[in-house]
């Protein structure tokens, strides 16, 4: 452990990295020079950028209290991100302290932020694992021992299906996870499109990560939700899913479609 509490990981300073670039874009402070300048080659050629990653976590907060209120009290969240306030666990248990919440990235840099935050806490657990491989993530001992899969569980997709490309079979690692999952159960997912404004810009950063970035249109996103039921107002853009507030400054721009669906019988 160092100091912070973080442990040590072999961080890779020479290419940007998507759970970097995003905390950068969200004002936080967990990212490298390489991940900042991408992060500003991005906000250049999508100047909306940054409101739309803060849309994205406010539609995340947002979904996770409409499942909570539903009664869901297990989350599976893979594509966790870097710590971020308030964090998953933090907007479920305000509502429901009993909620247990599985993280799941396959960064080492977020598994080892997310254990520093979470090491006292017997609710929620942060597993090292890759959605290319939902099997593994489903059968990890960690996720077995918080997550109870006779029970409704909301898993969470959110804006990490865009970094798995065509040959990754993206709908079969959601089936598959839709699969393990019981009638009462919740996808929540955001997805990244070029449906609203030219995005070759944002992908040709994404080209010099560690995954690339990966848009799809409304029908191919809402295709993801096969086997569920959406609720209203169906798949829309990040700020219009539900606003609880105004919708930030060029809404309409913002490249992130988003929609939460219940599995049904
Ligand atoms: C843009 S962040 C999203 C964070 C959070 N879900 C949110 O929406 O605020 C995407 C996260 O997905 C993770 N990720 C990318 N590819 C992944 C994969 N194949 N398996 C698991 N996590 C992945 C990245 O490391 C990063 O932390």
């Amino acid at each position: 452990m160092t100091k912070d509490g973080v442990e040590a990981v072999d961080i890779d300073t020479s290419r940007p990295h998507p759970a970097r670039i995003y905390d950068y874009l969200l004002g936080g402070k967990d990212h490298y020079a390489v991940d900042q300048r991408a992060g500003d080659e991005l906000a250049a050629a999508a100047p909306e950028a940054r409101i739309g990653v803060r849309a994205n976590r406010a539609f995340l907060r947002r979904a996770v209290r409409y499942v909570v209120a539903d009664g869901v009290r297990q989350i599976l969240d893979i594509g966790t991100g870097l710590p971020t306030s308030p964090n998953v666990h933090e907007v479920a248990q305000a509502l429901a302290p009993d909620v247990r919440v599985a993280y799941v990235d396959n960064d080492p840099i977020v598994a080892a932020h997310g254990n520093a935050l979470l090491s006292r806490s017997g609710t929620t657990r942060i597993v090292l694992g890759d959605l290319r491989d939902p099997g593994s993530v489903l059968d990890h001992p960690d996720v077995r021992r918080l997550i109870d899969f006779g029970r409704p569980v909301a898993l969470l997709l959110v804006a990490v299906l865009h970094f798995l490309a065509d040959a990754d079979r993206p709908a079969e690692v959601v089936g598959t996870l839709r699969d393990a999952l019981p009638e009462g159960s919740y996808l929540v997912l955001s997805h990244a499109t070029g449906d609203f404004a030219d995005r070759s810009a944002a992908q040709a950063v994404y080209a010099k990560a560690t995954a690339s970035l990966n848009l799809r249109g409304h029908a191919e996103v809402e295709r993801f939700f096969d086997g569920f039921e959406l609720v209203e107002p169906g798949l829309a853009q990040v700020p219009f899913w539900r606003p609880d507030a105004p919708p930030p400054p060029r809404s309409e721009e913002i490249g992130f479609y988003a929609g939460v669906a219940r599995k049904t019988a």
